[in-house]
C-alpha cells in the first residue's frame, strides 16, 4: 500500500528564515508553497529528487503547529507516505483498529492526506498521501 516516502514534515518558526537555508543555501526548488487555513500552517514543498521537504509554520498562536512548536521546538515533525489509494488505507487500517488523527482523507499540499496517531506509529506522526494527479474517488 505505501510506495515511498513522499514529504518529511519539518516545523519552523519563520518560514522565510527556514527557506533563506532549505532554498538559498541548499538550493531546493520550491514546488509549492501556500497558507493551508484548516490545519493552521503556512506552508511550502521542496523538492529533493523523487521525495520532498515540508516546512510548516504556525499562522498564529493557536494553531496546533505553534502549540507543536512550544512543545518540542524546531525540527521533525512528521513524515509522509506516498500510498496509491488513501481511502481504501485508511478504511483497512480502521479495520486493524489502528489509531487515528483523520477519519476521513482530506485536501492537503500533497494531495489528498490523512494523519496517524503517533501512539500507532512509535511516537512518530505519519501522514499518508496521494497525489492530486493519482487520486481518484
Ligand atoms: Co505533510
Amino acid at each position: 500500500m505505501i510506495d515511498k516516502i513522499h514529504h518529511v514534515g519539518i516545523a519552523v518558526h519563520d518560514l522565510d528564515e527556514a527557506l533563506r537555508f532549505y532554498r538559498d543555501t541548499l538550493g531546493l526548488h520550491v514546488q509549492a508553497q501556500e497558507t493551508i487555513e484548516d490545519q493552521g500552517v503556512r506552508a511550502a514543498l521542496l523538492t529533493i529528487g523523487e521525495s520532498e521537504i515540508e516546512l510548516l509554520e504556525p499562522t498564529s498562536p493557536e494553531a496546533n503547529m505553534a502549540k507543536f512548536l512550544e512543545r518540542k521546538g524546531e525540527g521533525l515533525h512528521h513524515i509522509c507516505f506516498q500510498t496509491r489509494d488513501v481511502d481504501g488505507d485508511l478504511e483497512t487500517l480502521k479495520g486493524k483498529g489502528v489509531q487515528l488523527v483523520d477519519q476521513k482523507s482530506r485536501l492537503g499540499l500533497a494531495g489528498m492526506i490523512c494523519f496517524l496517531h503517533p501512539k500507532a506509529s512509535r511516537g512518530v506522526l505519519v501522514e499518508l498521501a496521494t497525489p492530486m494527479e493519482l487520486y481518484s474517488d
